[in-house]
């Protein structure tokens, strides 16, 4: 049988670091094919130069058995080959439709014909079970939506061959088990999809074969049924991973965060949150789980002052924050981990040492009047890289050129360096390869058992039960569900997730 896609010693290097070194990879047509492997690990360069994004320096693919040179990603598309970005690519202020069929071919004279392009559209969310309001702004619409936009821009090109990067990191269990289903549907009809994930128990449900990449390089293949998750972690990181989290007893301290009756519109003056309350104490992690696009994007962004307050009080150690900026609250010692690191993280374009020390530049650490100090910023910075097993070519790298993960480790590593009392953690592990997951899982308890308040918002589900001490469950901007990980099954915080049995809803 003829290979969809087959890749024959590929080597791309960038300054200072060899991302693909000689790789040789087969996929089979129909095939789900899964690419694991560390954080730099080259997973996504790859998936790059599939994608026409980037040229091998050496090497050699071919498509359907045809010796390929895939000079740009319209060349991509050509051949049927379409990739779902890891950091989307949509443009905000346009909406769903418009952003799917934007720069495709159905054209009435020179005017894209929509009527035409929705119903299409339409048909492939039917057919894929998309649920998605096509004519909303994707400004307005959350991380896991703009995902489904991501596929249906590139199943509306026809695309044969489908690359997803890190497709699920995004997703809540539900919405997981949805997207295995519509890919499951694809293969079907004969598509070949490559898959990359760190999440191993994912990569074993629904891949057909694993390649593993490490430090660029193929380390070996494996097929579900026949490897264990310990046996192919192992073989990513080149030594046995340890999954096994230690949580002490702690007494809860004082109350440092304080969240009352807390009402937030959105722009458009629509409600999001819908009085919201709790308290998180120090020595407790606060856990909020729920399909994302629920809320705990904005609960975030209130409690840092991004976002205004409605009405109802935030108290940062019995402090109104009512009125106070960013820098105001940071200055309070909160830490904040946001859910999207391109937006409110990081500055792409700005070196690793500048992202490392951002926020923090005018602290007497960093700042003598009227100069930065470089080589303290620079010397944090290398100490940070090395706690969190940053992996940069040079702390003056620009950020945008890391992977992934490695941007992730960037942020937690400043927003956890500087003693912060109430820590605001998105997503914090998103992207993150199993090791680095274990790491911040790890800081996060310490930071605990220091006596710290964590509000953890995760739509990782096991992740919130692993940590937290007590769990709300956030549905339709209200807390719908309190308890204690051990007095629920993960089945009914499921349940309540999806908005809860009917009963409780309607009597509240
Ligand atoms: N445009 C670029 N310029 C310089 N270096 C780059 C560029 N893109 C990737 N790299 C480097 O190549 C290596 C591989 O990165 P890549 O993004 O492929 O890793 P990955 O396996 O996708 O990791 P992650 O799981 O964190 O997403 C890293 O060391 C990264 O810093
Ligand atoms: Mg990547």
């Amino acid at each position: 049988m003829i290979n969809a896609v087959e890749v024959k010693n590929i080597t791309k290097r960038f300054p200072g670091v060899t991302a693909n070194d000689r790789i040789n990879l087969e996929i089979k047509r129909g095939e789900i094919h899964a690419i694991v492997g560390e954080n730099g690990a080259g997973k996504s360069t790859l998936m790059k130069i599939l994608s026409g994004l980037y040229q091998p320096d050496e090497g050699e693919i071919y498509i359907f058995g045809k010796k390929a040179v895939i000079s740009s990603p319209v060349k991509a598309i050509e051949m049927k080959i379409g990739m779902v970005h890891q950091h989307f690519m949509l443009i905000p202020r346009f909406t769903v439709l418009e952003n799917i069929i934007l720069g495709s071919e159905i054209r009435a004279g020179i005017s894209i014909d929509n009527k035409k392009a929705k119903k299409i559209v339409e048909d492939l969310c039917s057919m894929y079970n998309f649920s998605i309001n096509l004519d909303s702004r994707v400004e307005n619409i959350s991380i896991g939506q703009a995902q489904r936009v991501e596929i249906l821009k590139v199943l509306f090109r026809g695309a044969d061959i489908l690359v997803l990067d890190e497709p699920t990191a995004v997703l809540a269990p539900q919405e997981v088990k949805e997207l295995f289903l519509n890919l499951r549907r694809l293969k079907q009809e004969g598509k070949t999809i490559v898959f990359i994930s760190h999440k191993l128990d994912e990569v074993l449900d629904i891949a057909d074969r694993i390649t593993v990449l490490r430090r660029g390089r193929v380390v070996g293949s494996a097929v579900p049924g026949e490897i264990t998750k310990e046996q192919l972690a192992r073989m990513m990181v080149g030594k046995p991973v340890l999954i096994d989290l230690k949580k002490r007893e702690t007494d809860p301290g004082e109350v440092l965060l304080s969240v009352k009756n807390l009402r937030v519109k959105d722009p458009g003056g629509k409600s999001v949150l819908n009085g919201i309350s709790f308290e998180v104490k120090g020595g407790e992690i606060f856990g909020i789980a729920g399909i994302e696009g629920n809320g705990q994007k904005e609960l975030a962004e209130a409690i840092i002052g991004l976002v205004n307050i409605d009405s109802g009080s935030i108290k940062i150690r019995n402090i109104d924050i009512k009125g106070l900026s960013v820098n105001q609250i940071r200055k309070m010692k909160v830490a904040y981990i946001p859910e999207d690191r391109h937006k409110n993280g990081l500055v792409l374009p700005m070196k690793v040492w500048e992202n490392e020390i951002m926020g923090f530049q005018r602290d007497d650490k960093f700042y003598k009047k009227p100069l930065l100090k470089l080589k303290s910023a620079q010397d944090f910075t290398r100490s940070k890289i090395r706690e969190y097993s940053i992996s940069v070519s040079s702390i003056n790298q620009a950020v945008e050129d890391l992977s992934g993960g490695n941007q992730q480790k960037v942020i937690l590593a400043r927003e956890l360096s500087e003693n912060p009392d109430v820590i605001i953690a998105s997503q914090p592990t998103r992207g993150l390869d199993i090791g680095a997951t274990e790491f911040v899982h790890e800081q996060l308890l310490k930071k605990r058992d220091e006596g710290k308040a964590i509000l953890l918002i995760s739509a990782d589900l096991e992740e919130v039960l692993a940590l937290s001490d007590r769990v709300g469950v956030m549905y339709n901007g209200s807390i719908i569900a309190e308890f204690k990980p051990g007095e629920i099954t993960l089945e009914d915080v499921g349940i309540y997730m999806l908005g809860g049995p009917e009963k409780k809803v309607s009597g509240e």
